[in-house]
């Protein structure tokens, strides 16, 4: 069986892609500060972490390794802005899946230096363990951020970056690091530009939480869901299957070496559309509240998936509605459990 390691494994799409990896009897190595990923979200892909190791977790300095090991999965707590860490995790790996990250768009125009530091520092860190402990390939979590406020769509992985945010500019450096070690120092990358991924368990802890779970759980509680603008802003929204499915491709799919891919469905959804498709759901009839747009947030997303399907054989195999219908029912659950 093969290793792969997955930083950022404790979160939303690292979580998704551990539980995929542990179905399919691969070895895993997960490396994760737990910044904003939870012990709780590798339950369902990994055995439960002992209580020993959570709270031995919470309780270390941000430097600290504590590592857990059972059966084919070990977990690092670790830190990817420290490069001890990173070559640590990426010893006998044959595939690194790098979703580890700050991953805000409005929280990076508030704090652009962590921005720096853990999405470009962390990532060159990274990249480096990776080539020195002759790691075969290199997938790197990119973003569609990286198109900016452009009016070109299709968006297709050629057009010219129109970045509007450090969050975005923190992800096509990523991107052109990939490519400098694909170019100069032998290590395989890919880059996957994921388009507003969304599915259980992505989190909802903060101002900044992202509009599917914010909008699910406002219609479950018979409140009005917020939308910064119109609602005729569009997003081409990414089931988080999809995007498990892309990386595993990513890392074993022959002659992909340097590449780039859009990853989405290849349509666009508007956020009033979002509203209608969980009123249905609901059998509610709830009206969004309209406020003021907010900096950094670009009008629309659609991207081109021909790449997508063609190179990497990686075509979304569910849509939007599917997709939105699975999340809905996981968050209804949980929301009726009192979780
Ligand atoms: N969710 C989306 O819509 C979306 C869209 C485009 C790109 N991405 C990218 O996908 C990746 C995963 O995003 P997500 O939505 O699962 O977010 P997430 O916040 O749930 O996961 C990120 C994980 O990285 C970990 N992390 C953060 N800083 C770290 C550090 N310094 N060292 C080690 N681990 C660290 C967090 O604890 C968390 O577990 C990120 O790289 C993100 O930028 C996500």
């Amino acid at each position: 069986m093969a290793k792969y390691l997955v930083t950022g494994g404790a979160g939303f799409i690292g979580s998704h892609i551990v539980e995929e990896l542990r179905a399919r009897g691969e070895n895993i190595v997960i490396l994760d500060n737990f910044y904003s990923g939870k012990p709780e979200n590798l339950a369902a892909g990994a055995d439960a972490l002992p209580d020993w190791y959570r709270e031995k977790a919470a309780a270390a300095n941000v430097f600290d390794l504590v590592t857990w090991s059972q059966g084919n999965v070990t977990c690092i707590k670790g830190d990817i802005r420290d490069y001890r860490a990173c070559v640590k995790a990426c010893h006998g790996v044959d595939y690194v899946l790098h979703q580890g990250a700050l991953r805000s768009v409005p929280k990076s125009m508030d704090d652009p230096y962590s921005y720096n530091a853990v999405n470009i520092d962390g990532t060159l860190n990274l990249l480096r363990a990776a080539r020195e402990c002759g790691a075969k390939r290199f997938v790197f979590a990119s973003s569609s951020s990286v198109y900016g406020d452009t009016d070109q769509f299709p968006q297709k992985e050629t057009a010219y970056p129109l970045l509007i945010s450090p969050y975005a500019l923190s992800k096509l450096t990523g991107e052109y690091y990939c490519r400098i070690f694909a170019v100069n120092y032998g290590l395989e990358t890919v880059a996957l530009r994921y388009f507003n991924v969304f599915g259980p368990r992505q989190a909802l802890d903060d101002e900044y939480a992202v509009v599917i779970p914010k909008f699910i759980t406002c219609i479950l509680n018979g409140e009005q869901p917020p939308i910064f603008g119109n609602g005729k802003q569009s997003r081409d929204f990414s089931f988080v299957k999809n995007v498990v499915k892309a990386n595993l491709a990513a890392a074993v799919q022959p002659k992909v070496g340097g590449e780039v891919f859009n990853v989405a469905c290849g349509r666009d959804n508007s956020v009033l559309q979002l509203v209608e498709f969980l009123n249905e759901f609901a059998g509610t009839q709830i009206e969004p509240k309209f406020l003021p747009v907010r900096l950094g947030d670009v009008f629309k997303t659609h991207a081109d998936i021909t790449k997508l399907s063609a190179l990497l054989n990686a075509a979304p195999d569910y849509d939007f509605k599917q997709g939105l219908k699975i999340t809905f029912e996981w968050f209804k659950q949980k929301y009726a459990a009192g979780r």
